[in-house]
């Protein structure tokens, strides 16, 4: 395995981070008729990334693990999992990070960055996570309705207690980040050590909206979610002999229609076509590639990006590790550019 620093801080993690959004699906319904996550599974799937020498987790406290969007039944239930998984070993072996902002709660502050609200729901997620401490704190999307101060100070309270060591941004526009960061400069609290942003070979917006410009200049690593555009670019819904979609059962797209509609497109089975081009050269899967393109992408624009992933079986680990073995050439980061430019 491979470490890099967390941000401009001194913690070491693994080039790849497991996530928790979406769990391994079991066969049973709920009492509300929801499916429920596989716990022994989830747990062998982060202990086999674990001994594999992955250091670092991601959840949040919306997360159910696969319902999506979350009812107010159903949330909390990820952490809870990953609970069950750091019980199983040394917490402080771990980098644990989750997030806060989602809705928790029916009244008034049960969501948003509001002190109260943050406040709350990290004695939660403690209590849900089974630990005392949470080492990456992230705001899971903007509150507009919070002045940015407010949260920052909330925030700095949270580091000074020992509850959460370093705080991080997810989904803000680079304004925002920025003002956070020129914020916490000017009251003398901690700057984030992280942004999370969807960042894949079809999903590139943050190459262009300053986000990758805001990070390279204070410093910031980029944790990147959906590095496999949900499993779109692993390459399994896609019949590359008959050029049709298929939609495996229990996969993702099977559970969550509105990923077809978003990525079940010509643009789509282009890249996948020349993705897998250069795949089957390197005799490598597209899962491994899309994964070692992030890691490349890191190399080529001087910003620390640590892909997250998530897993549904614990046999999908072992192949989403070795991508951090593969090295890619410029020569391949641009077959799959002139693609991709094809059907722009
Ligand atoms: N900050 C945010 O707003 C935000 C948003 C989204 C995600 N995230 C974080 O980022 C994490 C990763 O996002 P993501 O789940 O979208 O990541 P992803 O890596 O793009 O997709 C992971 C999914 O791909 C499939 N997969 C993984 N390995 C595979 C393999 N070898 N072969 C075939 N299929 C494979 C699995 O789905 P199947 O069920 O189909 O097998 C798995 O759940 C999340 O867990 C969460 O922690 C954060």
């Amino acid at each position: 395995m491979r470490y890099v620093r967390l941000g401009w801080s001194g913690t070491k993690v693994s080039q790849l981070c497991v996530g928790t959004w979406h769990l391994p699906p079991s066969r049973e319904l709920d009492e509300h008729g929801v499916l429920k996550v596989d716990v022994d599974e989830a747990v062998k799937a982060m202990r086999r990334a674990y001994d594999l020498g992955v250091n670092f987790i991601d959840t949040a406290n919306r997360y159910h693990g696969i319902m999506q969007p979350v009812d107010l039944d159903h949330v909390g239930n990820s952490e809870r999992v990953v609970g069950r998984f750091l019980a199983t070993v040394d917490r402080e072996s771990v980098v644990l990070a989750t997030k806060v902002r989602g809705q928790m709660a029916p009244w008034p502050n049960g969501e948003g960055l509001s002190r109260k609200h943050v406040m709350w729901q990290v004695r939660e997620s403690l209590r849900r996570l089974g630990t005392d401490h949470i080492d990456l704190y992230q705001l899971h999307w903007p509150d507009p309705e919070t002045p940015k101060i407010e949260t920052l100070r909330a925030l700095q309270d949270l580091v000074r207690m020992g509850l959460v060591h370093y705080t991080g941004i997810s989904n803000h526009p680079a304004h925002d980040v920025v003002e956070f960061l020129e914020l916490a400069d000017r009251i003398g609290a901690d700057r984030f050590v992280t942004m999370q942003e969807k960042y894949n070979v079809l999903e590139r917006e943050i190459e262009v909206d300053g986000r990758l410009d805001v990070a390279r200049r204070y410093g910031l690593a980029i944790l990147v979610y959906s590095p496999l555009a949900q499993g779109v670019l692993t390459g399994k819904y896609y019949d590359f002999k008959e050029g049709r979609w298929v939609v495996p059962e229990l996969s993702r797209a099977s559970l969550v229609p509105d990923l077809q509609r978003r990525y079940f497109n010509e643009r789509t089975a282009a890249a996948l076509r020349a993705m897998k081009e250069v795949a089957d050269s390197k005799g490598i899967t597209l899962a491994q590639l899309a994964l070692a393109w992030v890691i490349k992408r890191s190399e080529q624009l001087g910003v620390t990006l640590i892909p997250i992933t998530s897993f549904s079986r614990a046999s999908q680990v072992d192949e989403a590790v070795e991508a951090i073995n593969v090295s890619l050439k410029d020569d391949d980061v641009k077959a799959i550019d002139e693609a991709l430019a094809s059907r722009a």
